[in-house]
């Protein structure tokens, strides 16, 4: 079957590369792609928020199979644009998919239904939100929420009541996330240690992927602003089967019921980040999509077909088949440009990386092929990636494999995979 992938980054290019693995795919599409998704599929010009572009495309090829990357076309509604048309597509409705789009909805649905996640009020005026964090029932540091997508960039921990005072004012009042940031969510502070747990829902249950954690601050020591992501390693050093199973019963379990009861069923991936408290887990955030860069470890680690896992899902059969996954660990480290995710420049010369080290894989974020070279073309450009028998050896291939990329300012994270302190 012909498959497409909707679009561009590092999690992308991981997808298809596992896709056209797969004796499943007879040729593989991704829109728009980058300079390293032409590798493993065909680039086609189409902008990821053109559904009805990608839709039309999608009929005229005759594609078995599309599978959406970003959060974006899914708030957009292309799970059911698709749908309406009888395509079959891999991912949430605009409905289901509320779960990551809307704070506000994730937290009033998870009070709803008791999933273990901080104490929040929501507020959508100055005075209102001032009023709460002057109460001091959630103390400082308090956490502040814009209710809408923001690119990673709506959540600010604030250490005093100046801060998120401060802060109200930009998202309530200065509307600096637009409407993203009518509403926002004022969260007690939670302290412990993150994990990313991910499952594939078919909409009544879910198929857990191996874990991973995320390492988000831009600099060694967990230092710096919040990224995308600049590296992760699977399995997650804090998983234990215990905790698996927790977070299976009190977190992966109602919410899938829930949202199926609720009229939103849940087909696609469903993403809790979690804060491991001292209480247990509680979830910080919803996302209704693969992780990035999460997903590039956990595709070298799959060993099952992942067309048929994601087909399966689509049938509303998920458990149909065990799902194999590699023993070993893996890890991803990320290339970034200098200044990420502040200012920094693209259009870069990416040099090295014909140089590779053997069981290194090398995923692109934000490249372009252009006159023979790849140019930089974002801020996470490339997502260096190994698997081996132990989670030293694999750092040390992938931090072998960085050391001979080179482009101009580039700056990567030192220590992904090493031991974290606590949070405190
Ligand atoms: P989110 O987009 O909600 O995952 O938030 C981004 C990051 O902010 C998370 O990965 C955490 O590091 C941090 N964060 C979010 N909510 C809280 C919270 N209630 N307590 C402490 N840190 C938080
Ligand atoms: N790496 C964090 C995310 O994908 O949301």
């Amino acid at each position: 079957m012909k498959i497409l992938i909707v679009g561009s980054g590092g999690r992308e290019h991981a997808l298809a590369w596992k896709i056209a693995q797969s004796p499943r795919a007879e040729k593989v599409y991704c829109a728009p792609g980058n300079g390293g998704t032409r590798l493993v599929a065909e680039n086609v010009p189409l902008s990821e928020t053109d559904i009805a572009g990608l839709a039309d495309f999608a009929e005229r090829e005759k594609i078995g199979l599309t599978v959406v990357g970003p959060e974006i076309p899914l708030t957009m509604g292309i799970a059911d644009e698709f749908e309406r048309r009888k395509l079959r597509i891999f991912g949430p409705s605009k409905k289901a998919a509320e779960i990551e789009a809307s704070k506000v909805f994730a937290k009033q649905f998870m009070e709803r239904h008791r999933i273990p996640t901080g104490r929040f009020k929501v507020a959508d005026n100055f005075d209102q939100a001032k009023k709460i964090l002057a109460s001091g029932e959630f103390g400082f540091p308090v956490v502040l929420k814009a209710d809408g997508l923001a690119a990673g960039k709506g959540v600010v921990v604030c250490p005093t009541q100046k801060k998120a005072e401060d802060t109200v004012g930009e998202m309530l009042v200065q509307k600096k996330f637009g409407p993203a940031g009518r509403r926002i969510v004022i969260e007690e502070f939670l302290r412990g240690r993150e994990v990313s747990f991910i499952v594939i829902s078919d909409g009544m249950r879910a198929q857990p992927l191996v874990t991973a954690k995320d390492h988000k601050a831009a600099y060694d020591g967990d230092k710096g602003p919040n990224t995308g992501g600049m590296g992760a390693v699977s399995p997650s050093p804090l998983m234990t089967e215990k905790l698996f199973n927790d977070v299976m019963t009190t977190v992966i379990a109602p919410a899938v019921t829930r949202l199926l009861e609720e009229g939103r069923k849940f087909k696609g991936v469903l993403y809790a980040g979690l804060m491991i408290t001292e209480e247990g887990p509680r979830v910080l955030e919803f996302n209704a999509r693969f992780g990035d860069p999460e997903t590039q470890p956990q595709m070298l680690r799959l060993e099952s077909d992942l067309v048929e896992l994601l087909t399966a899902a689509v049938e509303e059969d998920v458990l149909r088949n065990d799902v194999r996954w590699s023993a070993k660990p893996s890890g991803c480290v990320v290339v970034v440009s200098g200044g990420y995710p502040v200012h920094y420049e693209k259009g870069k010369i990416v040099s090295g990386l014909a140089e590779a080290v053997p069981g290194v894989t090398v995923f692109h974020a934000g490249t372009k092929f252009e006159n023979d070279t790849y140019v930089t073309t974002g801020g996470r450009v490339l997502g260096v990636c190994a698997s081996e028998e132990n989670l030293a050896e694999t750092m040390g291939k992938i931090y072998d494999a960085c050391g001979r990329i080179y482009f101009e300012a580039m700056h990567y994270r030192r220590d992904i995979g090493a031991v974290k302190e606590e949070r405190t």
